[in-house]
């Protein structure tokens, strides 16, 4: 497993990439030079527009991005004190995610690439949170396990190198975000569910509730949560009781976020386990928004197994959706000679491994 470091990032070229992100419900813009050095990261969540309804709606969040774009991107150049003339290339997130969505980050992209005459790069959003270990740790050795988790994806892939990914298991049902939003929503507490479940259970006992970790068959590197968050419903309203008058507080709520939460993370670390033991890999990196969570990194570094591995534990900016992801992954592409027509397609759904960075 031991070996010299190297830096995945040529030393010699200089780019500078400007990465566009409006997926999901994130309006990002980010300047990134020589795929690792931030010099500028504006993000802008509409995590209140769409609290109420306890998740995205896509046509409220497509259209705050109309809105945003623009003075964020500007914003972005602006703290990178960079101009658009100085830029390598123009990256932009065009999958997966909601059509509506990525249609406004392309239109943008594409409008200055072509107005500025530059290189467009399309990239995928999920091999982006695939690489973020490499943008916050350029020496990152390879082969590498990154566990991306976030309120849509839940997978283990194996990053062989910039680009070379192969997905080695995922989630049967729901995200691990996902099971932590609506885990939140049993519980009575606001969305999204990660930092509020993870702020409840700051004084909470994590062996108080005996909730199930479902781990599939003994082989089984795919994830599966809709049982979790169905035993958090039966433990707060058991078969045949009549319903709680009220959600729960003080001290029951702590003890139940924090066993909940717990099993959410033990499920996570057993399945990385798995695959460090059965695959030969230098490090272990994490991604998307769940990646953020204090008690999934607190039980990674104390890990015997994992320990071994270089731990890559990204800035907790760098975990939500950001467009500095976009423009690191963008620039692996570029130096292997990627680029994009100005019909570059928005699509919906996500790649399912292999070559991170080819188009389609
Ligand atoms: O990657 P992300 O920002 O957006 C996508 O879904 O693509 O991830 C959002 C998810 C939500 O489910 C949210 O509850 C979860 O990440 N999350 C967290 C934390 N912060 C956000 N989960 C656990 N702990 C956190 N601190
Ligand atoms: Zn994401």
């Amino acid at each position: 497993m031991a070996g010299p470091a190297r830096s995945w990032h040529a030393a010699a070229v200089t780019t500078r990439i400007l990465g566009i992100e409006t997926s999901c419900d994130e309006t990002a813009a980010a300047v990134v030079d020589d795929g690792h050095v931030v010099r500028s990261s504006v993000v802008h969540s509409q995590i209140a527009l769409h609290a109420r309804w306890r998740g995205v709606v896509p046509e409220v969040a497509s259209r705050s991005h109309t809105e945003r774009i623009l003075p964020i991107v500007a914003q972005a150049l602006a703290d990178a004190q960079t101009t658009p003339d100085e830029l390598t290339a123009i990256a932009v997130t065009h999958r997966p995610g909601m059509i509506g969505c990525l249609l406004v980050g392309m239109a943008a992209a594409k409008a200055l690439a072509w107005r500025f005459g530059k290189p467009l790069l399309g990239v995928d959003h999920v091999q982006a949170h695939v690489h973020t270990g490499l943008l916050a740790d350029p020496a990152m050795p390879l082969p590498a396990l990154s566990l991306v988790a976030s309120g849509g994806h839940t997978a283990l892939w194996l990053l062989t190198a910039p680009g070379e990914t192969t997905r080695l298991g995922t989630t049967r049902d729901d995200a691990a975000g996902e099971a932590l939003d609506k885990g939140a929503a049993l519980l009575g507490l606001p969305y999204p569910g990660g930092p509020s479940i993870e702020a409840a259970a700051a004084s909470g006992d994590r062996k108080a509730f005996d909730l199930p970790r479902t781990l599939l068959g003994a082989d089984s590197l795919d994830f599966s949560f809709s049982g979790l968050k169905t035993a958090l419903l039966y433990t707060l309203r058991p078969q045949g009781a009549p319903p709680r008058a009220a959600p729960p507080t003080g001290q029951e709520l702590a003890d139940l976020a924090a066993s909940y939460q717990e099993a959410v993370v033990d499920v996570l670390i057993a399945k990385l386990r798995r695959a460090a033991e059965r695959h030969p890999v230098r490090s272990l990196c994490i991604g998307g928004g769940v990646a953020r969570n204090l008690r999934l990194r607190e039980r990674l570094a104390g890990d015997p197994v994992l320990r071994a591995l270089r731990l890559v534990l990204p800035p907790l900016a760098l975990c939500a959706d950001n467009g500095a992801m976009i423009a690191s992954l963008a620039t692996f592409a570029w130096r292997q000679g990627r680029v994009d027509a100005l019909d570059l397609d928005a699509i919906a759904t996500p790649q399912s491994g292999g070559k991170a960075m080819a188009r389609g």
